[in-house]
Order: structure tokens, then sequence, then C-alpha cells
């Protein structure tokens, strides 16, 4: 497979991807290991909603992640685990072992009846069981469904009843900085709600000793010394589910995206490969949590498939201190680094000298993903922490892309400050007007969609193709809609602006609003409420709560605070709203529509100018809202 590694071989590639999209795909295909090849290699249509690659062809992945590898790295570190606890030793896990441990993760799953095609909950801290559990769920065709574990109870139920998880694996406890996360009791309260789970297997992490239920919980030390290091891949194929994701959606509950197997694995592997121009034996480390999409494709398959060394961090930036990242940079001699502009900005917020403290010249290339990257965070990224000469890689692309979008190649593409810059080989974004239509010159400002499947588009909402297609397929007709507003400029570089619809991106977390209110609208003193985002200057975006309730509050802090804890008990400690403003009515249309424009204004500080307020039903409700904003 040839990765684009010069401008000229990048325009190539571009090129070649647009005028031939299937040869230009079935090539990087043809690398990989294929129990049989396919017969076709795309078919979609996008007024359907539907696309499927290499068409027929049967593959396992962790053979692609795995076992393809041990002739020639079978004692490479494919993963470098660094603990919380800065006392307790790393762990290096090569491929060998890796394969011996996935093997006994997929044989363990077996043994608990769990076959082809059954959904397994993951809810798990950041440890290389972790990725022996997604990938052990592969080895065998069982689909994963990864559960965030910053994520509540009532996440977990949601998700575990949407796809009917048969078996869980947790562990008793999670570490994050100086708290300790009990999951497994957060797993029990879940699974009074989720009559389709039948075995939990729990491993043993923060030693916190939970209760275990006879017959339905076992834990993971006694399971994996029943079973044995070999087992054989099963046949997938390649349009088979690999794994389901939750995204949260503008209405609603949130999404299970579906991705399968076979150009999934072409696709983060090619975007790898291609972005961070990856060489062997470079020491790589995404700071993602493996719970979302980042850490799927960029922690766990892209990188093992290209045979790396991948790092997982269980901890977080600032614990001990703030300068813990650019400790195990030092450290492992970390050569790509790949984090997220939220922790960019926090670690930018503490003195230098926490940076100055470390050696950092290990690094070659350091990237950013999650939400738009401010062009000071940019800057004093790319000065201090790549020391003026790594190429900062703003990847742009979603849980429903699988992979990267429009992104620089590290090294090939020129930069510019804030600009995820040009497409990779496969990608043809259109910028889309208001009324549908495509604007085809530079130098303008739209919303983003897609012409053209690449191999590693969701598939569909689980159990819900119609939403599917309502939610990409249907505001720009033939075309997938990213729901990101974007600047195309006059080098025909993209800058994305942020989210045009009802989802806030809080210190990189997607978070629909239409969810975080029924959450605040479950606390009993509560009647209605409209959320927004606002902007902040570490998470990116806060949330902004208007809350009307059946009576004044007596004490505004008080329930403040028992608002704030209803929403992290319904969905988790990241939705808890920044500032919640008491109010007595919300600005609605005649129509009974709340004008969320007008809310968001006051939410930014910048009342001056609201727009027309005359469709209102009460126009002075805003007078009283404008009043009191927080
Ligand atoms: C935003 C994360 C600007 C965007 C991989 C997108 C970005 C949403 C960038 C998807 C970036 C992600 N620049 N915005 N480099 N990367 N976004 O599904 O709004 O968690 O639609 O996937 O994050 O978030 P998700």
């Amino acid at each position: 497979m040839k990765i684009p590694s010069s401008q000229s071989e990048y325009l190539d590639a571009y090129k070649n991807s647009v005028a031939n999209p299937e040869n230009f795909w079935a090539e990087i295909a043809e690398d990989f290991t294929w129990k049989k090849k396919w017969s076709e290699v795309l078919q979609w249509d996008f007024h359907k909603a539907e696309v499927k690659w290499f068409i027929g062809g049967k593959l396992n992945i962790t053979e692609n992640c795995i076992d393809r590898h041990l002739p020639s790295r079978a004692n490479q570190t494919a993963i470098l685990w660094e603990s919380n606890d800065t006392q307790e030793p790393s762990k290096k896990i090569t491929y060998q072992e890796l394969s011996d441990q996935v093997c006994k993760v997929a044989n363990m799953l077996k043994a608990h009846g769990i076959k082809k095609g059954d959904r397994v909950c993951i809810y798990m801290p950041m440890v290389p069981e972790a990725a022996y559990a997604m990938l052990g769920c592969a080895r065998i065709g069982a689909v994963h469904s990864l559960v965030f574990a910053g994520f509540s109870s009532g996440s977990l139920v949601d998700r575990i009843n949407d796809s009917k998880c048969k078996l869980v694996l947790t562990a008793d406890g999670a570490h994050r900085g100086d708290k300790k996360i009990e999951l497994k009791t957060i797993v029990d309260a879940a699974l009074q709600h989720c009559p389709s789970v039948e075995k939990v297997v729990v491993l043993e992490r923060s030693h916190s000793k939970p209760a275990m239920k006879a017959g339905r919980d076992f834990w993971w030390h006694d399971e994996m010394k029943k079973v044995s290091t070999v087992c054989p891949a099963e046949v997938m194929d390649a349009e088979d589910l690999l794994f389901i994701l939750y995204t949260s959606g503008s209405t609603g509950k949130p999404k299970g995206m579906v991705h399968t197997c076979g150009g999934y694995m072409v696709y983060v592997n090619y975007t790898f490969r291609t972005a961070f121009q990856y060489k062997e034996k470079q020491i790589y480390w995404c700071t993602a949590d493996v719970g979302w999409i980042t850490g799927h494709s960029y922690i766990v398959y892209g990188p093992l498939s290209a045979g790396a060394t991948t790092t997982m961090f269980e901890g977080i930036p600032s614990w001990p201190d703030m300068g813990r990242f650019w400790q195990v940079i030092e450290k492992h001699k970390v050569n790509i680094f790949y984090t997220a502009p939220t922790a960019i900005r926090s670690l930018q917020a503490a003195p230098l000298s926490f940076v100055e403290k470390y050696n950092l010249s290990s690094l070659q290339v350091i990237g950013s993903v999650g939400e738009p990257i401010n062009e000071e965070a940019w800057d004093w990224y790319h000065k201090n922490i790549g020391k003026g000469n790594c190429p900062v890689i703003d990847t742009w692309w979603q849980t429903e892309n699988g992979g990267f979008m429009i992104s620089p190649i590290a090294n090939v593409t020129k930069l510019k400050p804030a600009f995820a810059s040009l497409p990779l080989p496969g990608v043809q974004p259109a910028v889309m007007d208001e009324k549908g239509n495509e604007l085809l010159e530079n130098n303008i400002e739209g919303r983003l969609a897609i012409k053209f499947p690449w191999p590693s588009i969701a598939r569909t909402i689980y159990g819900d193709h119609q939403r599917f297609k309502d939610t990409y397929f249907s505001t720009f007709p033939g075309k997938y809609f990213t729901g990101d507003g974007c600047k195309r400029d006059e080098d025909g570089y993209y800058r994305i602006t942020g989210r045009v619809d009802d989802i806030i991106i809080v210190s990189g977390h997607n978070m629909g609003t239409a969810e975080v209110e029924s959450a605040i609208d479950e606390h009993p003193a509560v009647a209605e409420s409209a959320v927004v985002g606002f902007p902040h200057d570490i998470k990116g975006q806060g949330i902004y709560a208007f809350v009307i309730c059946y009576q004044k509050p007596n004490d505004a802090e008080k329930l403040r605070a028992e608002i704030k804890e209803t929403v992290s008990k319904i969905i988790g400690p990241i939705a808890k709203p920044d500032k919640i403003q008491f109010v007595s009515g919300l600005p609605k249309t005649r129509s009974g529509k709340i004008m969320r424009r007008i809310l968001r204004k006051v939410a930014e500080g910048d009342t001056s100018n609201l727009g027309d307020i005359t469709t209102l039903l009460d126009p002075n409700v805003v007078e009283e809202i404008k009043n009191g904003a927080l």
C-alpha cells in the first residue's frame, strides 16, 4: 500500500481517489489479510442511506491487528500502559502477549455463551484489559458496545437496552486522578433495569470488593484461568457488525452508530498511517478514552492494524500535577502525541514550568481532535510542546465517520493554525448554503456535507435505519450531512466552525441539549428547561440552563446544586450545567417553539442585538431573561 508522503503524492492519490474510488480503495485493501476476497468493491445509495464496501469479502479484524504481525514482531510492544498512579510500574504488552490475552478473553466469552452477533457491553477503565475485551469480542464476531466509564447508570441502562447486550465486561472500580469510581456498583444499579444481561465479568482493579451476584457475576481473573490462549478467528463478512458506539443526537436518545468489519479496518489503518506518517518503531500516544470513537479507531484498531506501539494512559492530564502528560512523553520517549483542544487549553493555563521540566525532544508529530482548536491554543501547542518543529495534525472527523476526514498530513500539508486543512484521499466535502445549494467557489462559509462514501462511514443507527436516514441524509438529499459549519478559504483549506444543530461539545464530549434538558426536568421542582452552549475558555463550550420552577426557589444555590446532582446521576458528571438561571418563562414562538437563538445570545453575554422578537408569544419574558443573565 502506498502512503502518500509528499505534496505531489497526496495530490495524485486524491485525484485518483475521486476519479476512480473503487480501484483506489481496492488497491489499499489488498494489503490486509482476507480469508476471501471481495467480489465487488462498493455499492451505495445516499438517498436510501445505504453503503457497502468490499462486498463478499471475508476477514477477521483481529488477524489483521494481531496474528499477521506475529512472525515479525511477536516481541515488540503492542500496548504500552501507564497507570493513573505514578508509583505503579508501566506495562509493556507484546504482540504475542496481546494475542494470548485476546484469545483468552474470546474463549471466556464463548464459555459464557456469547456467540457471533451477540452484543457485549464494555464499561471499563483505561487498562489493557479494555483493549483485550474489544479484540476478544471481535475475535469471535461478538459486537462490542463500549460505554465511557464516566457515564452514570442511567446512561448505561439506555445503551445496554437499546442494543440488548447479553453480557457486561466491567471492573470493580476505576481510578481517575484522586477519584475512585465504583464501576461495579453503577453496573449493579443499571442491571436492575436491563433484562437482556445474563452475565457480568468483573476485572479487579480498585480492590473495592463489590457485591457479586451468584450465577450472574464472575471475576475476570478466575474465568481467565480456565481458558486457553488459542482461539480460531471467526470468519466475518466485510459488512458484519464490528461494534456499536453511542453518540448524542440533537433530539431523543443517543444513537447507536454501527460500524462494520472490512471498510472500517481499511480506513482507520490508512488514515492513521497517512495523517501521522507513522513509521516503524515509533511510540504513539493518543490520550483519548477507549470509550469514545477516537479510542476505538486511534488507540486500538488503527495503530494495532499498523503494527504500532500504542500507549494507553489511565490517568488525567492534571494529576498529580499539570505536568503529567509531559512527564509521560519524556518517560516513554513518545514520538506521536494526539490529544484534545480542551486538554491543551487547560495545560496552557498552567505555568510553563510544568512543560519546561521535561525533555520533549522525542516528539515528531502532535495532533488534535474533538472540537475546533482556537488559534491561541494551536500556537501554544506548536511552540511549547512541538518546539516549533512538529506539525500539528488537526483531525476533523466524527463517530459516524469512523476515521479522519479532513486533516493535514504530517510534513506534507502546509499548515494554517486552526484549520483542519484538506480532505484526505477518498473524502469529497461539499459546502452547502442554507437553501441546499453547493457552494463551489472558495472563500465561502456554509454547512459541511460529504458527497461520496468512504469505507468507514457508519452503516446505520442500530435498530433505527429511518433515524439514520433522517439525521444524516435528508437535509441535503444525496449527501451525508455532518451537522458542522465550516469555512473554505482562498486555498481551499477547511476550517470547522462548530455544530450548527442542538449538539454542544463540552470538553470534547458531544452532548444533546434535549438529553440534558430531560435530565434537568427530572428534578421535582423543575417545570421546564432549555439548554444552550456558551463559549468556555477551557471546555470550549459550557452548558447554560434556563430553568422554570413550579415555585420560585427559596434557596437558589441549593436548588442549583441539586439540579446538577440530578443531571450527574442521570447522564454523568460531564453533563452537569455550568450555569443555571431561574426564569419565569422561556422565549417561545406562538407555535410553542423555543427561540434558542435568543437564549444563546444571552448565554454568550451578548444582548445588544437579539434580532426580531416580535414573533414571540410573550416578548416581555426576554427582558427578564436578559436582566437575570449570569
Ligand atoms: C467536532 C470525535 C473541529 C465536530 C472524533 C464533529 C471537530 C464532532 C474536530 C464529532 C476538529 C471533531 N475540529 N471540530 N478537529 N474534531 N470535531 O463524534 O463538531 O465525538 O461534528 O467524534 O466534534 O465528535 P465525535
